[in-house]
């Protein structure tokens, strides 16, 4: 494809859409600080929440990155191309606007075929975070991305996101033949994988808790909601009626506005919902999640009901069920969340 349009228009410090296997993401030139403005006032983003680095190569990574040890190397040559972004000590190379004042910076190289001719062509890094206004659901196809931004964003369309959420996002430190890792965003790949391409290699692998606000900025609890409220819960624990009975009691305490995120409650009692249909696969759950989430709220319903089975969790939910975890503004029964 003839990508011109798109390569000039970020030469003049502008942005653009852009297909990544994800999510679609919304891009600018990492040497183009106005750009990367751009970015945060296009989204109405907070400068607290720092950005992905999106590169063509592993060369291209190494030169945003003081240090590139051989767990690093390990996790690039098993997962890139792929859903992946690695959070590393970054250069001067790299604004600090990029990375919210952070010392590191998050790099992956994404696997959508468009995505690398893009950033091949403009022939420098590309920061973006998802094409989406904060605190919103990702979007996943380019009619997504028109739906946010409307004629202000061109969006190079690349047709429907094969993996549909957001990247795992991993932070790595090597001594010796230990690796520490903390999984800061959980995503397609998951800690097993990790583990197995790393073990492979002779290393040794040890898994902490994420320190969350403090290591995963962006990481914010009330992330990706729907415009209407969403009910997680059990069909294993919980029938439908007793979720609306408990949701209208419990709704209407809650906030109009979460994390500077308005959510459209009804003003009297819950009366229809929309029932949200995960796949039993967790790759199509995962592929179809935000599409789903986007077209429930658009219907009349006034508010969303995810009904989880037991089958549903564990390793490969992990991506899935964080983003419904973020995306609920309910769970119930209340310890639920704690399983999940
Ligand atoms: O799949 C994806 O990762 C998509 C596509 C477009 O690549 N991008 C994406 O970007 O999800 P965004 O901005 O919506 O999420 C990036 C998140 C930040 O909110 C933050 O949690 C984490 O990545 N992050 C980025 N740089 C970091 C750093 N230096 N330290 C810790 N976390 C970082
Ligand atoms: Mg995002």
């Amino acid at each position: 494809m003839n990508l011109k349009k798109y390569v000039d228009l970020l030469e003049n410090s502008g942005v653009v859409g852009f297909p990544t296997e994800t999510v679609y993401g919304l891009a600018a030139r990492i040497d183009r600080p106005a750009g990367i403005e751009n970015i945060f006032t296009t989204k109405e983003r907070p400068f607290f929440d720092p950005l992905i680095v999106h590169v063509a190569s592993i060369e291209q990574a190494k030169s945003l990155t003081t240090s590139w040890t051989v767990a690093t190397e390990v996790l690039a040559q098993s997962f890139w191309p792929g859903p992946l972004t690695l959070v590393l000590p970054k250069t001067t190379a790299v604004n600090s606007m990029i990375t919210s004042g952070l010392e590191t910076v998050g790099v992956r190289q994404p696997k959508h075929p468009l995505a690398l001719q893009l950033i091949s062509e403009v022939g420098v890094p590309l920061a973006a975070p998802s094409a989406n206004k904060f605190g919103r659901t990702s979007p996943t196809t380019a009619e997504h991305v028109r739906g946010e931004f409307g004629n202000k964003v061109e969006v190079l369309d690349g047709g429907p996101c094969p993996v549909g959420i957001e990247s795992t996002v991993l932070s790595v430190a090597q001594n010796g033949e230990d690796v520490r890792l903390q999984v800061l965003r959980p995503g397609a790949i998951t800690p097993p994988m990790l583990r197995a391409a790393l073990e492979q290699r002779g290393l040794r692998v040890l898994f902490e808790k994420t320190k969350e606000a403090r290591l995963a900025p962006g990481q914010m609890k009330h992330h990706y909601m729907p415009e209407i409220p969403l009910i997680l819960s059990s069909s294993d624990l919980m029938t439908s009626s007793e979720v609306t009975d408990e949701a209208n009691q419990k709704l209407k305490n809650l906030p109009d506005v979460v994390e500077g995120v308005r959510l459209r409650k009804p003003a009297g009692l819950l009366t229809k919902a929309a029932l949200l249909q995960l796949s039993e696969d967790p790759t199509l759950a995962a592929r179809e999640l935000y599409s789903q989430l986007r077209e429930a709220s658009q219907g009349n319903a006034d508010h969303l009901i995810c009904f989880l089975k037991r089958s549903q969790i564990g390793d490969e939910w992990s991506g899935v069920l964080d983003r419904l975890k973020k995306a609920a503004s309910l769970i119930l029964p209340e310890d639920f969340a704690a399983k999940i």
